[in-house]
């Protein structure tokens, strides 16, 4: 399976993409990495790892759509079958999210419908819930309110802190995004365009969950 990604942060996550490639326990070809940072760890990690890089920067275009349709030009070119968002912190225009119908992912550091948006640790924090987690959904027009495809959990400890917090759902978010990505580059997981997405042949009516042996537990 192509894909591509788009990043505007640190790079864990492409990281960890390309060690499951290296590894051979991901079944892709990285086929090009787009940004909106021409300074963020992601775009070095792809540089070092011979990925071609697309970086545009957003005050060079009148709107979001001309900064999107420049970016998404040069991911069109390297023909991906799938676009996977892995810490892209740019609102995505409409058009480019129906030009891409269903072909795109996006991982978001909450356990979806909750805390959609910037600040999820702070906020889940703040509600003193005992659980937190990380998503990886279908990305749609509304922001962060596709169809969750997985969740990896994590507890919240009673001293955590923003960053603590931060810390432990990252470390879940790198299995969870390659849980995905082999069961979407094996067939496991369908997305298709005006259908639900699908495991294993049946729609797929809850999210599926990340062990603690980072496999997808049986869904029932
Ligand atoms: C991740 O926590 C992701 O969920 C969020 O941004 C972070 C990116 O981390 N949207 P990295 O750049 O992959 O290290």
């Amino acid at each position: 399976m192509r894909i591509a990604v788009l990043a505007s942060g640190a790079g864990s996550n492409l990281r960890a993409l390309i060690a499951g490639r290296d590894d051979g326990r991901l079944p892709i070809e990285i086929v090009g990495v787009g940004s909106d940072k021409p300074a963020c760890g992601a775009v070095a990690s792809a540089r070092a790892a011979g990925i071609p890089v697309f970086v545009h920067q957003p005050r060079d275009f009148a709107d979001r759509a001309a900064f999107d349709a420049a970016l998404f030009a040069d991911l069109g070119a390297v023909r991906p079958d799938l676009i996977v968002c892995a810490g892209y912190m740019r609102l995505l225009s409409p058009e480019v999210v129906r030009s891409t119908r269903g072909r795109m992912i996006n991982l978001h550091p909450s356990l979806l419908p909750a805390y959609p948006g910037l600040h999820t640790h702070a906020r889940a924090l703040a509600d003193g819930v005992r659980e937190h987690g990380a998503s990886v959904h279908v990305v749609t027009e509304d922001l962060d309110a596709g169809p969750v495809l997985a969740q990896a959990t994590v507890p919240v400890e009673l001293n955590d802190t923003d960053l603590s917090l931060a810390e432990r759902v990252r470390g879940r978010e790198h299995p969870l995004l390659c849980a995905v990505i082999a069961s979407l580059a094996r067939g496991d997981l369908v997305l298709a365009a005006g259908a639900p997405p699908a495991w294993r042949g049946t729609p797929l009516t809850r999210p599926l969950r990340l062990g603690d042996d980072n496999r997808f537990m049986e869904v029932t």
